[in-house]
C-alpha cells in the first residue's frame, strides 16, 4: 500500500454513521473517496458527502456515494483533503488543482478538518516548494498582480495544462500563480490577501486545520498543532 492510500484508509477509518463529510480534490482525496466508498459498500456505512470540485463530484457519484449539493449544505461533521505544502504550525497551502473557493469554504464550515500528507509536503515556510495560488475575477488580474508587486510579490498568470491559454478555476477565475519575501509571516500574507480587492481567493490555509495526518516510515501520525 502506498503513503497514499495509507492515509486515506486511516482517515476513512475515523468517519462515523451518520455524518456529513466533505471530499477534497486531489491524488490523495481521491484516495480518501474511494475507501469511504468501499466502507459503504462492505461495511454498510451510512453517510453523505459533498464535494470540493467536479472531479471529486464525479468520482464519488460513480462510487455510489450520496451527495449534497454545496448549496444545500447545513452541516458539515468532517472535511478530508489534501495539501501542498504542510508547515510547523499546521498552516497549508493548497490550490495547485484550482479549486480553492470550494476547499476553503468546507474547511471553514467544518466542525473538524482533517489534512492527509506525506513527509514530501512539510515545510518550513508557505512557499518553500510553489508559488502561492491566488484566483482572482478575471477582469481584475491586472489591478491585483499590481497590489501584489507592491508587496513584494513575483509571478504572473497560470497557464493551462496544454499550454496554449490561462487556467480557469471551476469557479471561472484565473489564477495568479505568486512568489513573496520568505521573510513574511505566512499569517500577514493571509490578511494582506484577504484584503485586496479583486482577489476570490487564495492557496494560504491559515489556522483552519484541525489535525494533519502524516505519513512517515508507513506509520500515520496525527499532529494536533492547535
Ligand atoms: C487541490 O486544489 C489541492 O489543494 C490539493 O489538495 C493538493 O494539490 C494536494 O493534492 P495531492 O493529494 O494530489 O498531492
Amino acid at each position: 500500500m502506498n503513503d497514499k492510500k495509507r492515509v486515506a484508509k486511516h482517515a476513512a477509518s475515523l468517519v462515523k454513521d451518520g455524518m456529513v463529510v466533505g471530499l477534497g480534490t486531489g491524488s490523495t482525496a481521491d484516495c480518501f473517496i474511494t475507501e469511504l466508498a468501499r466502507r459503504k459498500t462492505e461495511e454498510g456505512l451510512q453517510v453523505s458527502t459533498v464535494s470540493s470540485s467536479v472531479v471529486s463530484m464525479l468520482k464519488a457519484q460513480a462510487l455510489g456515494l450520496s451527495m449534497i449539493a454545496i448549496e444545500h449544505l447545513t452541516k458539515l461533521d468532517l472535511y478530508v483533503d489534501g495539501a501542498d505544502e504542510v508547515t510547523p504550525n499546521n498552516t497549508l497551502m493548497k490550490g495547485q488543482g484550482a479549486d480553492l473557493v470550494r476547499e476553503k469554504l468546507l474547511a471553514r464550515a467544518s466542525k473538524q478538518f482533517i489534512v492527509l500528507v506525506d513527509q514530501s509536503k512539510m515545510v518550513k515556510h508557505i512557499g518553500d516548494k510553489f508559488p502561492v495560488p491566488i484566483e482572482v475575477m478575471p477582469f481584475a488580474w491586472q489591478l491585483v498582480k499590481q497590489s501584489l508587486e507592491a508587496i513584494g510579490g513575483e509571478g504572473g498568470l497560470r497557464p493551462n495544462s496544454d499550454g496554449n491559454g490561462l487556467a480557469v478555476t471551476s469557479h471561472g477565475s484565473l489564477v495568479l500563480d505568486m512568489r513573496f519575501d520568505q521573510k513574511m509571516d505566512s499569517s500577514q500574507l493571509d490578511s494582506l490577501l484577504n484584503s485586496t480587492p479583486g482577489v476570490v481567493e487564495h492557496g494560504i490555509f491559515y489556522q483552519l486545520a484541525d489535525v494533519v495526518l502524516l505519513v512517515i516510515d508507513n506509520k500515520v501520525q496525527e499532529l494536533t498543532l492547535k
